[in-house]
């Protein structure tokens, strides 16, 4: 039987999690965004409320509450601020998640578990300089050197790359091997022979810290091998088309919020001596939005309830991330157009939010990387 409502454990997760939003991360969004600093007191709250873990079984700290809780939380987080919802993913999206996915029992237990608990917080690293789209194509290298391996080089647009306990570092062991010659490294940031570069100044979700990263003859014990010698790139596909699912939910709440302000806006802006939202064309945007919301909306949980029942998704993910980051982006355009000349002034959350939107096409893979990867799939798979 098809059953799409919410159960009442995750309409309860659902109600705390807009409750924070409401009371502790929204209000300071706007702040957050100026200073382009996050307060390390909401991911603390955050992580006593088990929002770090949300996503994890409870036999590794975390809530137990799945693909679909973890959507729900990130969906309502990102309704109060985009670049708190980005350091939660950057944790718990990738970082962990990848820990999660591919770690053995010991390293869920000593790593997973504390982070999951909140008590550390993750971060992934692949991008390099010169490899973005083309992942594979890293030069950050691992030497092997007895009982360990030896990291050198540097990664670029580190998600919490300078704020995470805990990265996990994909290197080539083997040139010789291409794409099977990466392997995934478990790295703790207090090694020496690791260094994080500045937070990046951007364009938006300026609060979440983005950074270099450098690696000197770093050691890393051999058991910190995440998965096998030269399976890292499956590692990190395998990661990412999860994460992609969340990242979609990050936008899905996003955009609702938009919908949610422009409906308020066009409800009191009198213009021609009613209010806007009397006009049709106002009427057609919202009507846009909301079409292309719910659109967004069922796919994101169609397809978590596909990785909570062990599918494979990699097509779907994809999908979810392309729909709902370009959703996000027109659902902005539109929200700013409605809301005038107010929404282009920095008074109006409007504005942050337009900014926050655009990296979504960008990061996690491209737009044109998720057409490659659907595009692959429907031509060896069909439809
Ligand atoms: N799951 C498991 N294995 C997978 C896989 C998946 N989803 N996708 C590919 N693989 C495997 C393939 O099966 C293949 O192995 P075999 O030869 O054994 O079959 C191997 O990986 C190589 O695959 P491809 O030939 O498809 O590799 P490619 O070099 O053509 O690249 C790509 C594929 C999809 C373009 C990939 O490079 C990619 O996803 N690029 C985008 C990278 C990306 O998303 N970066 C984001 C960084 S994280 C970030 O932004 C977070 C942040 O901090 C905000």
């Amino acid at each position: 039987m098809l059953d799409f409502t919410f159960t009442e454990e995750q309409k309860m997760l659902r109600d705390v999690a807009r409750k924070f939003t409401d009371n502790e991360v929204r209000p300071f969004a706007a702040m957050i965004d100026e200073k382009e600093e996050l307060p390390f007191e909401i991911i603390t709250k955050a992580a006593e409320l088990g929002f770090l873990g949300v996503v994890f079984p409870e036999q590794y700290g975390g809530g137990g509450f799945g693909e679909i809780g973890y959507c729900i939380l990130l969906e309502e987080i990102a309704r109060g601020c985009n670049s708190t919802a980005v350091t939660i993913g950057g944790h718990e999206s990738l970082g962990a998640m990848a820990i999660y996915l591919c770690g053995n029992e010991e390293q869920k237990q000593k790593y997973l578990r504390p982070l999951a608990e909140g008590k550390l917080l993750a971060a992934f690293a692949l991008t390099e300089p010169n490899a973005g789209s083309d992942a594979a194509s890293m030069k950050t290298f691992a030497t092997e050197n007895g009982k360990s391996f030896l990291l050198n080089g540097n990664k670029t647009f580190i998600t919490n790359g300078n704020i995470a306990d805990v990265l996990v570092v994909f290197a080539v062991t083997d040139a010789s091997k291409g794409v099977k010659g990466i392997t995934a490294f478990i790295v703790e940031k207090k090694w020496n022979g690791f260094r994080a570069g500045k937070p990046e100044k951007k364009m938006g979700i300026r609060g979440s810290h983005t950074t270099d990263l450098f690696f000197e003859n770093l050691e890393v014990p051999k058991e910190n091998i995440l998965g096998e010698i030269g399976n890292g790139f499956k590692v990190a596909m395998e990661t990412l088309d999860v994460a992609r699912v969340s990242l979609a939910a990050q936008c899905l709440g996003s955009s609702k919020e938009m919908l949610e302000l422009s409906v308020k806006h066009a409800n009191e802006r009198k213009q021609f001596g009613k209010p806007i939202a009397e006009q049709q064309a106002i009427q057609f945007m919202l009507a846009e939005m909301a079409s292309e919301i719910y659109q967004a909306e069922s796919i994101i949980y169609r397809t978590a309830w596909m990785i909570d029942n062990n599918i494979t998704c990699s097509r779907e993910s994809a999908i979810c991330k392309l729909v709902a980051t370009e959703t996000v982006c027109k659902i902005a355009d539109r929200a700013m157009q409605i809301h005038g000349g107010m929404g282009y002034m920095r008074e109006y959350p409007i504005e942050r939010l337009y900014r926050d939107a655009r990296v979504n096409r960008i990061f996690e893979g491209t737009n044109e990387i998720q057409h490659i990867v659907i595009a692959r799939d429907v031509l060896k798979n069909g439809i």
